[in-house]
């Protein structure tokens, strides 16, 4: 079987776990790492055996490289995935695409231009329980979508500095929401503050609404002293909670609750193997550059939205 040749630019705390992955998984072959930090380059190349780089432009001219994941800081993300889609190469971003919508329609630009696939960390999709969810709102099998609630807390985060709480954990959240009610909200209404980041926010409540009254709450922060990341979705005749970590689910009616049971799976893994089988066997991946686009468009009106004290109508586009 053809292996598809992989890289990744930036191998600091989530980078390195993409390397670790294209060496596992079957479909891809490491080819190089690219870190602006020659230490770490050089560890974590030495740690799968490929060649290390600090400068991304010089590696993507190896033709070997046929895809990369972009895994350095948030503000930097869409520079390198430009980068790679000019140097001809399929590209999935982290989260959250890029620094603003500008630059994302950029990248959606270039890849659709040069025939590339382009695609955004939004990995929550590929657990087998969101999944389940998806599939059960759209045969109505909880009677009629009424809400959905996501809770994301976890205690200060060292490493961010570059983004809030928002655009680096909520976004999660709201691809989440896009993804279940499979539409597009019509207006966001967010409250935002921070209590021990300077710069950004640390915690955020943001309500989205929904064409038919239907609503999505989404509260995320990283003032919280344990790691939480919970999701239920409210039916007229049952309601489904899924625990993101431990992957479990439960669906609870008046009767009874029933616990369908799927192995936990790594959702990285999952994530970067649909990556290559999407590249090998041309197909359509479940998650799109426009997916990106719009999450950071619903990301920033909701920013937006607690700035201005109010709520904030969505465009057509998002
Ligand atoms: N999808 C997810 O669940 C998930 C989880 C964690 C992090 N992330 C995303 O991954 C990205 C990285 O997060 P992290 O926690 O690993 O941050 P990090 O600070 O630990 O690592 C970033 C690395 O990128 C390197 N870097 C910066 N600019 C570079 C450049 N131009 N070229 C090459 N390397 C460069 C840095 O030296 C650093 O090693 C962020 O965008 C974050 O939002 C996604």
């Amino acid at each position: 079987m053809k292996k598809l040749g992989v890289a990744v630019i930036g191998v600091g705390g989530w980078g390195k776990n993409h390397a670790r992955a294209y060496k596992e998984l079957d479909s891809t072959e490491l080819v190089a790492v690219c870190d602006v930090n020659a230490e770490r380059a050089k560890s974590i190349a030495k740690q799968f055996g490929v060649k290390a780089y600090t400068n991304s432009a010089r590696m993507l001219k190896n033709p070997e490289i046929e895809a990369v994941s972009v895994c350095t800081w948030s503000t930097i993300l869409a520079k390198e995935a430009l980068k790679a889609l000019n140097a001809g190469k399929h590209v999935l971003v982290e989260k959250p695409m890029a620094a603003n919508t500008k630059q994302a329609k950029v990248l959606l630009e270039t890849a659709e231009k040069n025939g590339l696939h382009l695609t955004v960390g939004f990995l929550m999709r590929f657990i087998p329980g969101l999944q389940h969810i998806r599939r059960a709102v759209e045969k109505k099998e909880i009677g009629e979508l009424v809400c959905a609630t996501a809770k994301r807390f976890s205690q200060w985060p060292e490493r961010i500095g570059d983004v809030g709480v928002v655009k680096d954990t909520a976004i999660h959240d709201i691809d989440v929401m896009r993804y279940i009610f499979n539409e597009e909200p019509i207006m966001v209404y967010a409250k935002t503050g921070n209590m021990r980041h300077r710069k950004f926010e640390d915690y955020a409540q943001i309500m989205l609404t929904y064409k038919d009254g239907k609503s999505a709450f989404i509260e995320s922060n990283w003032l919280t002293p344990y790691k939480t990341r919970l999701l239920t979705v409210t039916g007229s005749n049952a309601i489904m909670r899924l625990d993101y970590m431990t992957q479990e689910l439960w669906i609870e009616d008046q009767k009874e609750t029933l616990q369908p049971r799927y192995a936990w799976q790594e959702p990285l893994k999952l994530e970067l193997q649909h990556f290559a089988e999407c590249i090998l066997e041309k197909k359509k991946p479940l998650i799109t550059g426009v997916d990106g686009l719009k999450a950071l468009e619903i990301a920033e009106a909701a920013l937006r939205s607690s700035a201005k004290n109010k709520a904030i109508k969505l465009g057509a586009s998002a």
